[in-house]
Order: C-alpha cells, then sequence, then structure tokens
C-alpha cells in the first residue's frame, strides 16, 4: 500500500498547523513562562515541523511521479518551513530558536489559488498601478520639500530637512496623521489639507486600478469556463468564432442537483437550457417520462411562444446547464437563423406530441 495517503496534509489541517504554530512561537516570547511550559511549547514546534518534514515528502514524491523539475511556490514554500527552523535550531540561541518558526506564516499560502489570481492581475495593472506610485512620489516629495521651506524655521527639529519632513508628509499623505509632527504656521496647514485631498485621491486611484483588475480577471475566467461549456453543446459546434464569442458571452452556467425541479408546468418561462452533462426527466402526458442527455435542449416552447412551461423538468442526475434568456435568444435568432430554426424545429415537433429530445 502506498504511503502516501499518511504523507498528505489537507489544506484545513495546513492552516491549523501553521496557526496552532504560530501561536505556539508568540507565546514562547513572553518572558514569564516557566521552563516546563517552554519545553512543551518547544515540543509542539517540534511536532508541527515532523508533520511538515511528511508535506515535503509528499510534495518531493509528487513532483517525481509528474516529472515536475520547475520550482513551484509550494516547493517553496514546503522546504523553507522545513530547512528555516531547522537553521534556527543549529544556529540560533535558546531563547530565539522558536523565532524561526515564523516561516510557517506562509504555509496556508500553498492552497491558496487567490495569490496566483493577485499575481495576474498585479503584472497585468503593473503600468497603471507604476503610473500612480510614481504620482505619489512626486506628492511625497514636494510635499516634504515644500513643508521643509515652510516650517524649517518654526520646527527645525521636525521640519529641519527634507528626510525630516518626509515622515510628516507620508502619515498626511496616506491620511494616517500620527500627530506627532503638525505645521505651525498657516502656509503649512494649507499644504497640509492639500496634501490630504492628495493620499484620498491617489489610494482611491489604487484601489480602483485593483478592483477593475480582479474584475476583469473573474470574467475572464467565467469567460474560458463557459467557452469550454459550450463547445461541449453539439448545437453550437458549427457556429463561426465571433459567433460562439457571442453565445459564450450569453449562455450562463448553472449546475442543477439531482432530484431537483428545473422549471414546472404552467410557470412563465423566460430562459431555456441546454444540458452540458447528466441527465434530465420531462414529466410529458405520456406514461413514462422523457429523458434527455448531453448535448439536448430544453424549455425552448415557453420561450419561443411566451405560454407557460408544457410540463415539469427535473434532473435525474446532477446537471450541468447552460441558460439562455429570451432577449439573448432574440439576438441568437437574428445572428445565427440556423440554431434558431433548429430550437424552432424541435420545439414545433415536441409540441405536435412527437416526444423526441
Ligand atoms: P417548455 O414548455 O418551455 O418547458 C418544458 C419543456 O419540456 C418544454 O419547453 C420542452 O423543452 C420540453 N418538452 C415538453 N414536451 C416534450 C416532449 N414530448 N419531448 C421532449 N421534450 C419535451
Amino acid at each position: 500500500m502506498s504511503a502516501r495517503p499518511f504523507l498528505k496534509i489537507t489544506a484545513p489541517l495546513n492552516g491549523l498547523l501553521a496557526a496552532v504554530g504560530l501561536v505556539t512561537v508568540a507565546a514562547l516570547t513572553a518572558r514569564e513562562i516557566g521552563s516546563t511550559t517552554r519545553l512543551s511549547l518547544e515540543l509542539v514546534l517540534a511536532a508541527i515541523w515532523a508533520v511538515y518534514v511528511l508535506q515535503l515528502v509528499d510534495t518531493l514524491i509528487r513532483r517525481r511521479a509528474t516529472d515536475d523539475r520547475g520550482l513551484t511556490p509550494e516547493l517553496v514554500i514546503d522546504l523553507m518551513a522545513v530547512v528555516v527552523p531547522l537553521i534556527g535550531f543549529l544556529l540560533a540561541g535558546s531563547p530565539d530558536q522558536g523565532l524561526y518558526c515564523g516561516i510557517w506564516l506562509l504555509k496556508p499560502l500553498r492552497h491558496f489559488t487567490f495569490f496566483r489570481m493577485l499575481g495576474r492581475v498585479v503584472a497585468r495593472a503593473a503600468p497603471n498601478l507604476v503610473g500612480v506610485t510614481s504620482v505619489f512620489g512626486i506628492v511625497l516629495f514636494g510635499a516634504s520639500l515644500i513643508a521643509y521651506l515652510i516650517e524649517r524655521d518654526v520646527q527645525p527639529d521636525k521640519f529641519g530637512s527634507i528626510p525630516l519632513a518626509m515622515w510628516w508628509a507620508v502619515t498626511t499623505l496616506s491620511t494616517t496623521g500620527y500627530g506627532d509632527e503638525i505645521p505651525m504656521t498657516f502656509a503649512g496647514r494649507v499644504l497640509a489639507g492639500l496634501v490630504m485631498m492628495s493620499g484620498i485621491g491617489i489610494f482611491a486611484l489604487w484601489a480602483g486600478i485593483l478592483a477593475t483588475g480582479f474584475f476583469e480577471e473573474v470574467r475572464r475566467q467565467d469567460f474560458v469556463r463557459n467557452w469550454q461549456l459550450v463547445a461541449a453543446v453539439p448545437l453550437f459546434q458549427k457556429l463561426g468564432s465571433a459567433a460562439f464569442v457571442e453565445i459564450v458571452r450569453a449562455l450562463r452556467p448553472r449546475v442543477v442537483p439531482a432530484g431537483a425541479i428545473i422549471c414546472r408546468k404552467g410557470e412563465a418561462g423566460d430562459q431555456m437550457f441546454f444540458i452540458v452533462e447528466g441527465r434530465v426527466s420531462i414529466q410529458t402526458p405520456s406514461p413514462i417520462p422523457v429523458e434527455l442527455g448531453p448535448g439536448s435542449f430544453f424549455g425552448e416552447m415557453a420561450l419561443m411562444t411566451g405560454e407557460p412551461r408544457s410540463a415539469t423538468v427535473s434532473a435525474v442526475t446532477e446537471v450541468s446547464l447552460l441558460s439562455l434568456y429570451s432577449e439573448d435568444f432574440q439576438m441568437l435568432s437574428s445572428s445565427n437563423p440556423e440554431i434558431a430554426d433548429v430550437i424552432r424545429r424541435t420545439a414545433e415537433e415536441r409540441r405536435g406530441g412527437a416526444g423526441q429530445g
């Protein structure tokens, strides 16, 4: 039997271990703890370190199996989690040895896809972020220079040089305002007001750039996922690339659990559904319900006629669906009449009692 199941450490367990480890590191810095407590805390750190050695072994085995030779963030984090505390144990003096386990702060990051996304967002927004950061630098230096000129004679200990004035400029520009350094002159206070307002604008720009970057990244990911789902529906496979992009934007993915009702007979219907995966059952008047599977569609009759749903449709298995709303169907009909024709003909056949899927 493989040893890997015993080596594998799940993301929640990893987070828990890191949290326990870091609380232990923090506790070890308290001066008042006795030697027995200290020993127990150090044993906790040693136990967590041993678990991290297992995790590193698991990562190495997995990389060997997949013939992966690159230096991934996951490998770097697993290596550092083992090596840095070991260096601390070998080189540091007794009270500081545990501090090296602070590197475990990085451990939960190995599971977060969020950080990969953040990396992509920052990389894409880099030119704008650099632009706003440059504005920040210019305003910071300019404010320090003017504050130095205005306040140097009144408060030489706080504004006697540009580097000294820069501390005031940073706390004012970031609107932190510790209040340890404040301009005394009227001109200095006018300057402070202007710097604060610039700070608010600059931080709003940073936040706006990042928020837009995240929004675009999420949309891009949705688009790629929808693309794969739409490509699985045979009806759309003949579409040209422009029409395909149009339909990818129009269709909304949805997963329905087994047994759930997707639409009920008699309800108003403003959308139709394409089945990507799974099966649905349609309660037609005939004794045997009609079942539809991947590639089929349903819900088109209410959409085309404006009449209530003609039958109740439920999920036999978990179903992955793409829904198309009536306004998007109109758009699809005008740009791709052949697809609209197939849907229309199927609706007519079904209404005529053919009962075909
Ligand atoms: P609609 O009436 O909007 O909602 C229920 C759907 O079930 C209907 O559209 C059709 O897509 C589908 N449907 C109804 N009757 C049949 C049938 N006999 N065979 C296959 N599908 C049907």
